[in-house]
């Protein structure tokens, strides 16, 4: 029998998801349209042509799923709200039987004793606000926090941990500028306008849960690499820092009260002739609202290669006995352990809660019944340790997310990815445990992993 490597009594194990991804129930009980079913209903958006509008059915499910989610053993379950339910137009009326669901789903975790972390906007805009330019609008950033006050006036007594956005550099660039993702608008400067109004709504409603939410904790997530240059050239060198730039300072510097780095702005203006002119007078003392924790979502690392750079140096790095998963990402948990170091020393969060972490792989059910997704539970098993040996040299991490409970809806990639440690059988609605969900509950029982 191999050791367990313990982790805090109070660690939050948990598992994610996000409201476009499992709810389904697209225009049901009052429900506005979003960009995702706007993007979802667009021929040519989504790979396999399947759309959010069913998605896991969670949205009637609910009550089984947490049945699942007691079984798996979970201290803790985030989850997104749809402002489309609370606010069908974005603004205006507040559509009671939205709310209505929020909460009852509130009370069934509270009763399981599984700690609700709710993300306030995990990418699912109302259409109305799009059509009046969406993010890059600032009246956006003020349309959110009025609905981020009316979900916690409902459910602050209740829920503790907040999280006001879910990766921002997604919902602003793969969104705005390289049209990926709704609203499929290709625009850098539109990106940076979004970026920036996505962050001030950020700071804005800091203080605003915490006044309905007495004693929450509230955060933000950001999607963070561990960047490293594909080789010592100075070409390598110099992508890297721009990669970092661009993925990880554009978000963390300002949040951390440090202004937007001064070399993005200026590679923004030379390269897509797009300025961060939107900022007004405390604009930045907003976005620098103090937080509880920062929410990291880890998958992969960056290899960053100049590939144009002449006298290049050859790449170092090798990828030859890499592993990929699904989504073609690197599996490279010493990178997690560089990135909650980083961040620790860099910026210094009171804490970091990994609030994603996990793998796309393709699962098949078995003869007898099961699904063996070992790369899956390997995946899970070496962060955890990654995780466990940053807690041991100080970084104060109090938490941390598999994504995903289920799996389900993977925005472009439709549901051809799975990302779950439970199978869903999109036909009948049936899940399954996956060979990684019973080892989780294991851990979450030992509260702990095992050494080897
Ligand atoms: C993250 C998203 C999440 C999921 C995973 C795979 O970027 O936050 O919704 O799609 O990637």
């Amino acid at each position: 029998m191999s050791s367990i490597l313990q982790f805090p009594d109070s660690f939050h194990w948990g598992a994610a998801t996000a409201s476009y991804q499992i709810e389904g129930a697209w225009n049901e009980d009052g429900k506005g349209e979003s960009i995702w079913d706007r993007f979802s209903h667009t021929p040519g958006k989504i790979i396999d042509h399947s759309t959010g509008d069913v998605a896991c059915d969670h949205y009637h499910r609910w009550c089984q799923d947490l049945d699942m989610m007691q079984e798996l053993g979970l201290k803790a379950y985030r989850f997104s709200i749809a402002w489309t339910r609370i606010f069908p137009d974005g603004r205006g009326q507040v559509n009671q039987a939205g709310l209505d669901f929020y909460d009852r789903l509130v009370d069934g975790l509270l009763s399981r004793n599984i700690t609700p972390y709710v993300t306030l906007y995990h990418w699912d805009l109302p259409q109305a606000l799009q059509n009046e330019g969406g993010w890059p609008q600032r009246r956006t950033a003020e349309d959110y926090v009025r609905y981020a006050e009316t979900v916690a006036r409902r459910l602050g007594d209740r829920v503790k941990h907040w999280i006001t956005h879910n990766e921002p550099w997604v919902a602003a660039f793969m969104g705005y500028a390289l049209g990926i993702h709704a609203p499929g608008i290709q625009d850098f400067p539109q990106a940076l306008a979004a970026s920036h109004h996505l962050l001030l709504s950020h700071g804005w409603a800091v203080p605003i849960i915490r006044q309905h939410s007495a004693g929450a904790q509230v955060g933000i997530t950001l999607n963070l690499h561990d960047v490293v240059p594909a080789s010592p050239s100075h070409a390598d060198a110099k992508m890297a820092r721009q990669l970092d730039g661009y993925f990880n300072r554009m978000f963390l510097d300002p949040v951390f009260g440090r202004h937007y780095p001064a070399d993005m702005l200026a590679f923004f203006e030379q390269q897509y002739g797009a300025r961060m002119d939107g900022v007004q007078e405390g604009d930045l003392q907003a976005i620098a609202a103090d937080i509880d924790f920062l929410g990291v979502n880890y998958y992969t690392r960056q290899v960053a290669r100049d590939a144009s750079a002449p006298g290049n140096l050859p790449r170092t790095i090798s990828t030859d006995d890499s592993e990929f998963t699904e989504m073609g990402w690197e599996v490279h948990p010493h990178s997690l352990y560089r990135l909650l170091n980083r961040l620790h020393f860099d910026y210094q969060p009171r804490q970091i809660i990994i609030t994603e972490n996990g793998a796309a792989f393709v699962d098949t059910v078995s003869a007898d019944g099961r699904i063996h997704d070992q790369r899956r539970l390997a995946y899970i098993h070496e962060h955890l340790k990654a995780a466990h040996a940053a807690i041991q040299g100080g970084v104060p991490l109090t938490g941390t997310f598999v994504w995903s409970l289920m799996d389900n809806f993977e925005w472009t990639y439709g549901i051809t990815k799975r990302f779950g440690v439970y199978y869903v059988d999109y036909e009948t609605q049936q899940r399954l445990p996956k060979d990684s969900a019973l080892w989780y509950r294991q851990v979450i029982a030992d509260g702990g992993v095992p050494a080897a």
